[in-house]
Protein backbone atom coordinates (compact mmCIF):
# COMPACT_ATOMS: atom_id res chain seq x y z
CA UNK A 1 0.00 0.00 0.00
CA UNK A 2 1.62 2.99 -0.70
CA UNK A 3 0.64 6.70 -0.04
CA UNK A 4 0.77 10.06 -1.38
CA UNK A 5 2.39 13.66 -0.03
CA UNK A 6 3.65 16.76 -0.73
CA UNK A 7 7.55 16.44 -1.30
CA UNK A 8 9.47 18.15 0.85
CA UNK A 9 13.06 18.97 -0.06
CA UNK A 10 14.99 16.30 1.91
CA UNK A 11 12.94 13.96 -0.36
CA UNK A 12 15.34 15.19 -3.02
CA UNK A 13 17.81 12.21 -2.87
CA UNK A 14 15.68 9.60 -3.27
CA UNK A 15 13.70 11.73 -5.93
CA UNK A 16 16.95 12.34 -8.12
CA UNK A 17 17.11 8.27 -7.57
CA UNK A 18 13.54 7.80 -8.47
CA UNK A 19 13.43 10.10 -11.72
CA UNK A 20 16.92 8.18 -12.80
CA UNK A 21 16.18 5.15 -12.56
CA UNK A 22 12.88 5.91 -14.90
CA UNK A 23 15.03 7.62 -17.00
CA UNK A 24 17.68 5.17 -18.04
CA UNK A 25 14.77 3.11 -18.99
CA UNK A 26 15.31 5.23 -22.19
CA UNK A 27 11.46 4.52 -23.12
CA UNK A 28 9.35 7.22 -21.29
CA UNK A 29 11.18 10.36 -20.10
CA UNK A 30 12.82 13.08 -22.43
CA UNK A 31 16.29 12.41 -20.32
CA UNK A 32 17.78 8.81 -20.75
CA UNK A 33 19.79 10.08 -16.76
CA UNK A 34 18.30 12.11 -14.02
CA UNK A 35 19.15 14.73 -11.83
CA UNK A 36 21.88 15.10 -9.40
CA UNK A 37 20.05 15.44 -5.94
CA UNK A 38 21.46 19.17 -5.84
CA UNK A 39 19.73 19.78 -8.78
CA UNK A 40 16.78 18.13 -8.07
CA UNK A 41 16.57 19.86 -4.52
CA UNK A 42 16.39 23.24 -6.51
CA UNK A 43 13.81 22.19 -9.23
CA UNK A 44 11.70 21.07 -5.68
CA UNK A 45 12.30 24.10 -4.20
CA UNK A 46 11.30 26.37 -7.18
CA UNK A 47 7.94 24.14 -8.38
CA UNK A 48 6.65 25.31 -4.40
CA UNK A 49 8.10 28.88 -4.93
CA UNK A 50 6.03 29.09 -7.91
CA UNK A 51 2.85 27.82 -6.39
CA UNK A 52 3.38 24.57 -8.09
CA UNK A 53 2.63 21.17 -7.41
CA UNK A 54 5.53 18.37 -6.42
CA UNK A 55 4.18 15.03 -4.61
CA UNK A 56 6.00 11.56 -4.21
CA UNK A 57 4.60 8.24 -4.06
CA UNK A 58 6.00 6.21 -1.04
CA UNK A 59 6.01 2.51 0.14
CA UNK A 60 6.85 2.82 3.83
CA UNK A 61 9.38 5.70 3.56
CA UNK A 62 10.67 4.56 0.29
CA UNK A 63 10.00 7.13 -2.76
CA UNK A 64 8.69 5.22 -5.28
CA UNK A 65 6.90 7.58 -7.85
CA UNK A 66 6.39 11.33 -8.43
CA UNK A 67 4.15 13.56 -10.43
CA UNK A 68 4.67 17.33 -10.22
CA UNK A 69 3.40 20.45 -11.80
CA UNK A 70 5.79 22.93 -12.92
CA UNK A 71 3.94 26.63 -13.36
CA UNK A 72 5.47 28.73 -16.99
CA UNK A 73 7.12 31.81 -15.72
CA UNK A 74 6.67 34.02 -18.87
CA UNK A 75 4.21 37.02 -18.59
CA UNK A 76 0.79 35.75 -20.15
CA UNK A 77 1.85 31.77 -19.44
CA UNK A 78 1.61 31.54 -16.20
CA UNK A 79 -2.12 30.18 -15.94
CA UNK A 80 -0.34 27.11 -17.73
CA UNK A 81 1.57 24.33 -15.61
CA UNK A 82 3.29 21.45 -17.40
CA UNK A 83 3.07 17.93 -15.63
CA UNK A 84 5.79 15.27 -15.92
CA UNK A 85 5.36 12.13 -13.55
CA UNK A 86 6.85 8.69 -13.29
CA UNK A 87 6.81 5.45 -11.19
CA UNK A 88 9.10 2.51 -10.53
CA UNK A 89 8.15 -0.72 -12.84
CA UNK A 90 7.10 -2.72 -9.90
CA UNK A 91 4.47 0.03 -8.80
CA UNK A 92 2.82 0.77 -12.42
CA UNK A 93 -0.92 -0.66 -13.75
CA UNK A 94 -2.17 -1.03 -9.76
CA UNK A 95 -3.80 2.65 -9.91
CA UNK A 96 -1.18 4.94 -8.31
CA UNK A 97 -0.45 6.74 -11.57
CA UNK A 98 -4.50 7.72 -11.95
CA UNK A 99 -4.17 8.70 -7.79
CA UNK A 100 -0.79 10.93 -8.42
CA UNK A 101 -2.31 12.34 -11.06
CA UNK A 102 -6.25 13.28 -9.31
CA UNK A 103 -4.14 14.87 -6.37
CA UNK A 104 -1.93 16.71 -8.08
CA UNK A 105 -4.38 17.75 -10.38
CA UNK A 106 -6.85 19.27 -7.67
CA UNK A 107 -4.08 21.05 -5.84
CA UNK A 108 -3.01 22.85 -9.04
CA UNK A 109 -6.77 23.76 -10.19
CA UNK A 110 -7.61 24.87 -6.80
CA UNK A 111 -4.07 26.88 -6.59
CA UNK A 112 -5.12 29.39 -9.37
CA UNK A 113 -3.92 27.07 -12.95
CA UNK A 114 -6.34 26.68 -15.52
CA UNK A 115 -3.88 24.64 -18.19
CA UNK A 116 -1.71 21.67 -17.43
CA UNK A 117 0.46 20.27 -20.72
CA UNK A 118 2.93 17.77 -21.20
CA UNK A 119 4.28 15.77 -23.91
CA UNK A 120 4.49 12.13 -23.95
CA UNK A 121 5.94 9.50 -26.34
CA UNK A 122 3.69 8.22 -28.66
CA UNK A 123 4.66 5.06 -27.91
CA UNK A 124 3.91 5.26 -24.04
CA UNK A 125 0.78 3.78 -24.77
CA UNK A 126 -0.13 3.47 -20.85
CA UNK A 127 0.26 7.12 -19.67
CA UNK A 128 -1.53 8.43 -23.00
CA UNK A 129 -4.39 6.08 -21.19
CA UNK A 130 -3.84 7.39 -18.07
CA UNK A 131 -4.04 11.02 -19.55
CA UNK A 132 -6.85 10.90 -21.40
CA UNK A 133 -9.04 9.31 -18.45
CA UNK A 134 -8.79 12.61 -17.25
CA UNK A 135 -9.94 14.91 -20.30
CA UNK A 136 -6.31 15.75 -21.52
CA UNK A 137 -6.71 16.32 -25.28
CA UNK A 138 -4.08 15.87 -28.22
CA UNK A 139 -3.27 19.46 -29.24
CA UNK A 140 -0.17 18.19 -31.47
CA UNK A 141 2.24 15.87 -32.38
CA UNK A 142 5.90 16.43 -33.23
CA UNK A 143 6.61 13.92 -35.68
CA UNK A 144 9.73 11.83 -35.45
CA UNK A 145 11.15 14.30 -32.52
CA UNK A 146 13.17 11.26 -30.99
CA UNK A 147 15.65 8.93 -33.02
CA UNK A 148 16.96 6.89 -29.70
CA UNK A 149 19.03 3.94 -30.69
CA UNK A 150 18.06 3.99 -33.80
CA UNK A 151 14.27 4.21 -33.60
CA UNK A 152 12.12 7.33 -34.25
CA UNK A 153 9.08 8.24 -31.51
CA UNK A 154 6.67 11.06 -32.15
CA UNK A 155 6.14 13.25 -28.93
CA UNK A 156 2.24 14.18 -28.40
CA UNK A 157 1.63 16.97 -26.86
CA UNK A 158 -1.85 17.23 -24.71
CA UNK A 159 -3.72 19.90 -22.82
CA UNK A 160 -5.46 19.81 -20.78
CA UNK A 161 -8.17 23.19 -19.59
CA UNK A 162 -9.81 23.29 -15.96
CA UNK A 163 -13.26 23.24 -17.14
CA UNK A 164 -12.31 19.65 -19.03
CA UNK A 165 -10.98 17.82 -16.34
CA UNK A 166 -13.53 14.70 -16.11
CA UNK A 167 -11.67 13.07 -13.00
C1 LIG B 1 2.54 6.31 -16.94
C2 LIG B 1 2.37 5.87 -15.50
C3 LIG B 1 2.71 7.04 -14.58
C4 LIG B 1 0.91 5.47 -15.29
O1 LIG B 1 0.72 5.12 -13.96
P1 LIG B 1 0.08 3.69 -13.60
O2 LIG B 1 -0.06 3.62 -12.13
O3 LIG B 1 0.87 2.65 -14.26
O4 LIG B 1 -1.36 3.82 -14.30
P2 LIG B 1 -2.75 3.35 -13.69
O5 LIG B 1 -2.60 2.00 -13.08
O6 LIG B 1 -3.29 4.43 -12.82
O7 LIG B 1 -3.60 3.20 -15.02
C5 LIG B 1 -4.11 4.33 -15.71
C6 LIG B 1 -4.85 3.89 -16.95
O8 LIG B 1 -3.92 3.51 -17.94
C7 LIG B 1 -4.10 2.14 -18.29
N1 LIG B 1 -2.77 1.59 -18.45
C8 LIG B 1 -1.76 1.63 -17.54
N2 LIG B 1 -0.66 1.04 -18.08
C9 LIG B 1 -1.02 0.62 -19.31
C10 LIG B 1 -0.31 -0.03 -20.35
N3 LIG B 1 0.98 -0.39 -20.21
N4 LIG B 1 -0.97 -0.29 -21.51
C11 LIG B 1 -2.26 0.10 -21.67
N5 LIG B 1 -2.98 0.75 -20.71
C12 LIG B 1 -2.35 0.99 -19.55
C13 LIG B 1 -4.86 1.51 -17.17
O9 LIG B 1 -5.63 0.42 -17.61
C14 LIG B 1 -5.72 2.68 -16.71
O10 LIG B 1 -6.83 2.85 -17.56
P3 LIG B 1 -8.31 2.41 -17.06
O11 LIG B 1 -8.50 3.06 -15.70
O12 LIG B 1 -9.20 3.01 -18.11
O13 LIG B 1 -8.31 0.93 -17.02
C15 LIG B 1 3.30 4.69 -15.12
O14 LIG B 1 2.95 3.56 -15.89
C16 LIG B 1 4.77 5.00 -15.32
O15 LIG B 1 5.43 5.44 -14.39
N6 LIG B 1 5.31 4.76 -16.54
C17 LIG B 1 6.72 5.07 -16.80
C18 LIG B 1 7.02 6.56 -16.70
C19 LIG B 1 6.12 7.37 -17.61
O16 LIG B 1 5.68 6.92 -18.65
N7 LIG B 1 5.90 8.64 -17.24
C20 LIG B 1 5.06 9.54 -18.02
C21 LIG B 1 5.85 10.21 -19.08
S1 LIG B 1 4.85 11.30 -20.08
Amino acid sequence: MLSIRPTETDDASQVAACVDSVAREKLFLGNTKGFSPEQTREFIQFVKSADGVHLVALDSEAVVGWCDITPQTYEGLTHAGRLGMGLLPKYRGQGWGTKLVTEALSIAFNTGLERIELEVFASNVGAIKLYRNFGFREEGRKRKARKLDGVYDDIVLFGLLREERLR
